[in-house]
């Protein structure tokens, strides 16, 4: 790729302007790493002009990144626009569900509109560069970052990269209402050792390709403008110097022509990590392993002119990423209009625009997932008569944003309580109490909520972790509720009312008690601004449930890491301990949980009953380059109209190596009526059956596979077909 425009500013560019082109600060609006930076913006202002900014990020406003823009074309040498980039992870002010949750809702149409939205928002307040989608596999719930991602499976994961890159970028970047989207964190940062944020990654290259890139690949494909490096080390090396995962795999492999950004300080990183002696040879390994913009580092800006001018860097290096910069400012059109994404106007009109809040609602009840609802206690009628909502998240404005959502502001969002009442008004009579603080374990709140609780006819229970409990740095090695919650969760259960669990969350829970204990439980995960009126969309039959997990819930915090597509060791053991002690004793299992997770991956009730047929395949063999047709009919036996994901999984029994017990290969969710049979089908090529063989050749291998079709990754109707040469 060559741009002529491009390659002749770059030949007027001194070698500190070339430098500058590659450092990127934070602004001052809030800092997302460990450093804090003063933040007079009249320092900005004269780095700007001496050209040793490329741009700003976590800055806002159509009205200050505009009068930086001026600074930066009108006083600057070379007059070279500046990139505001930011955090924009589930909406801006208008704010989403957490990416865990729209995940959940396997509907990639709502959560590309949920992106568009937040590219519309965030863009006429004058930023153009996104640092999402994060796209990160993690089989951990430990790890805090879990709820950032869509969950653990890389089919899932790829058509929700993909359907969050269109929303941020589009046809083109050329229109000022997109932005470019960041593929991030490149790569394996879902993985860290015992789930700790930051912790190393070890894992074989296999591991690696089959169940952690895809992701990062489908974003790629989809067309995402850039891409940003990890924090951990994968195998011995910081994946900030890693020629392996630059240059190998993305450049070459992968064809990527886009912008490579370090992570928060990633590039000096490597000093702790143990792979470079200092600054001076981390900013020499980075820029040679393809790493274009130092986020927050200054090891580009101090180190690299004086390792050019002494002969130890090539300037190629840096002529490549200065190139990478450049081009991803003209394809944002900065060259054309530097203030395209500066509108005082569209920032007015645009921001928390009601069909900006009514996607939000939408996405917010379609994230929803039903685990539990026995004897259908849900939905509750309206005019139920008393209802107590009780709980240190049930009236919470402050937390209902969640993790990464900086611009949405606290006194935005709809809490339970709110959404409850607005919905009932007029019908039933609503009683609140906090019953405890998330953060101290003191009781003293615990007889208010017992006392209406005794009054009720049913009890709203909303539990479950605050914004800063998951998200970056948020890992825990408890994954019970926090705090008292559990205690009080079981004074409430003492009193014999029905109970309708609202689990707030950023990661699964272990939810073993609960799910024991109380009649009905709704994972609401972290709404965003609509996430009372969605709850009570789902509580009170407004809307069906459709929810699927995209990550398995534990047991308990020992079954971790426990994932759907594991594979099935030499001595599996699917039992419940009733088989005689001799078939069962020398069996992989605990000796003291099941091996089944609580809640499987895929799982999510209705408040209908879907039947499932079983599978008729269009042929029982498959020869290589052809495709199978596998289908089934689902009944809505009712008693609601209701959407259902059905989801394909395939296994391949034998191969070169072992291959996974189920593999996710397709969903499609559908509208299904009340009465009504809808015939699915699924179409599979022998493409879609292919795997890295025993030396690593990406290809299919003849032999026999299951394919199974269902509601879940556990409940599913089977059939068997033959893979030939
Ligand atoms: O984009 C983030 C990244 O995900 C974690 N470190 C800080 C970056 C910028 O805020």
């Amino acid at each position: 790729y060559e741009n002529p425009k491009i390659e002749a500013l770059i030949r007027q560019m001194t070698l500190e302007e070339k430098v500058g082109q590659l450092n990127f600060y934070v602004g001052d609006l809030f800092n997302t790493g460990p450093t804090v930076r003063t933040t007079e913006s009249d320092k900005f202002d004269q780095l700007i002009r001496e050209g040793k900014l490329t741009g700003l990020f976590n800055v806002h406003g159509a009205a200050y990144t505009g009068r930086l823009q001026k600074i930066a074309v009108e006083e600057s040498r070379l007059g070279i626009p500046l990139l505001f980039g930011a955090d924009v992870i589930h909406g801006f002010k208008t704010v989403f569900p957490i990416p865990l949750a729209s995940a959940a809702s396997w509907d990639l149409e709502a959560i590309e509109k949920a992106e568009r939205v937040a590219a519309i928002e965030s863009t006429a307040a004058g930023i153009n560069f996104n640092f999402a989608p994060m796209v990160d596999i993690s089989r951990d719930p430990r790890w805090g970052r879990i709820a950032e991602g869509a969950g653990e499976d890389p089919f899932l994961g790829s058509e929700v990269a993909k359907a969050r890159v269109r929303g941020f970028q589009e046809q083109s970047l050329t229109d000022p209402q997109t932005m470019a989207a960041c593929v991030k964190h490149f790569a394996a940062y879902g993985a860290p050792d015992g789930g700790r944020d930051y912790n190393t990654v070890d894992m074989s290259e296999r591991l690696l390709r089959e169940m952690y890139l895809p992701p990062y690949k489908a974003g790629i494909d989809a067309g995402a403008a850039t891409i940003m490096t990890s924090f951990n080390e994968l195998n011995g090396i910081a994946a900030s110097g890693s020629q392996f995962l630059l240059r190998d795999i993305l450049r070459k492999e992968w064809g990527f022509k886009g912008m490579v950004v370090s992570d928060w300080q990633s590039v000096n990183e490597m000093v702790a990590h143990g792979n470079a002696a200092n600054n001076a040879e981390a900013a020499m390994m980075a820029l040679k392993a393809g790493v274009d913009m130092d986020m927050m580092g200054d090891v580009y800006l101090e180190e690299v002119p004086r390792l050019v001018n002494e002969g130890k860097l090539d300037i190629k290096f840096v002529d490549e990423a200065v190139r990478n910069v450049l081009k991803l400012k003209y394809d944002l059109g900065l060259f054309d209009d530097p203030y395209r994404y500066s509108d005082t106007i569209r920032e007015k009109n645009n921001i928390r625009a009601v069909e900006h809040l009514e996607a939000a609602r939408d996405v917010a009840k379609k994230s929803i997932v039903l685990l539990k609802n026995k004897e259908k206690l849900l939905p509750l009628k309206k005019s139920i008569g008393t209802i107590a909502v009780i709980g240190p998240l049930a009236d919470n404005q402050a937390d209902m944003n969640g993790t990464w959502s900086f611009f949405g502001e606290a006194q935005h969002p709809i809490t339970f309580l709110q959404g409850i009442k607005d919905a009932v008004s007029g019908q039933s009579r609503v009683l609140y109490a906090e019953g405890c603080n998330l953060y101290d374990r003191s009781k003293d709140k615990f007889a208010e909520a017992v006392n209406i609780a005794k009054k009720a006819d049913v009890v709203i229970l909303a539990v479950g972790e605050s914004a800063v409990m998951n998200g970056e740095a948020g890992s825990r090695s408890d994954i019970r509720l926090p705090g008292i919650q559990p205690e009080l969760v079981m004074e409430i259960a003492k009193t014999g009312k029905p109970v309708v669990a609202l689990v707030m969350s950023g990661r699964p829970l272990d939810l073993s008690w609960l799910d024991e204990n109380i009649p009905a439980i709704l994972e609401v995960w972290t709404l965003g601004s609509e996430a009372g009126n969605a709850a009570a969309d789902v509580l009170f039959g407004d809307y069906n449930p459709s929810g699927k997990l995209p990550v398995t819930f534990p047991r308990n915090v020992g079954q971790v890491p426990i994932y759907y597509n594991h594979k099935n060791t030499g001595r599996p053991y699917e039992g419940d301990y009733s088989e005689p002690l001799s078939e069962r004793i020398y069996r992989s299992k605990y000796r003291d949980v099941q091996n089944s997770p609580l809640y499987p991956f895929g799982y999510g009730l209705s408040y209908s009953t879907f039947e499932y047929s079983d599978i008729t395949l269009s042929a029982d063999t498959l020869n290589a380059g052809e495709s199978i047709t596998a289908s089934v009919s689902i009944t809505n036996e009712g008693p609601y109209d209701g959407e259902e994901v059905v989801q394909l999984y395939i296994r391949d029994l034998v191969g070169s190596v072992t291959r996974p017990v189920k593999e996710l290969k397709g969903f499609k969710k559908l509208m299904i009526k009340n009465g009504e049979t809808v015939k699915v089908d699924f179409t599979l090529s022998s493409d879609d059956l292919s795997f890295y063989r025993h030396d690593m050749t990406y290809g299919i291998e003849p032999g026999d596979f299951q394919i199974f079709i269902g509601s879940d990754s556990k409940n599913v109707k089977e059939q068997h077909f033959v893979l030939k040469n």
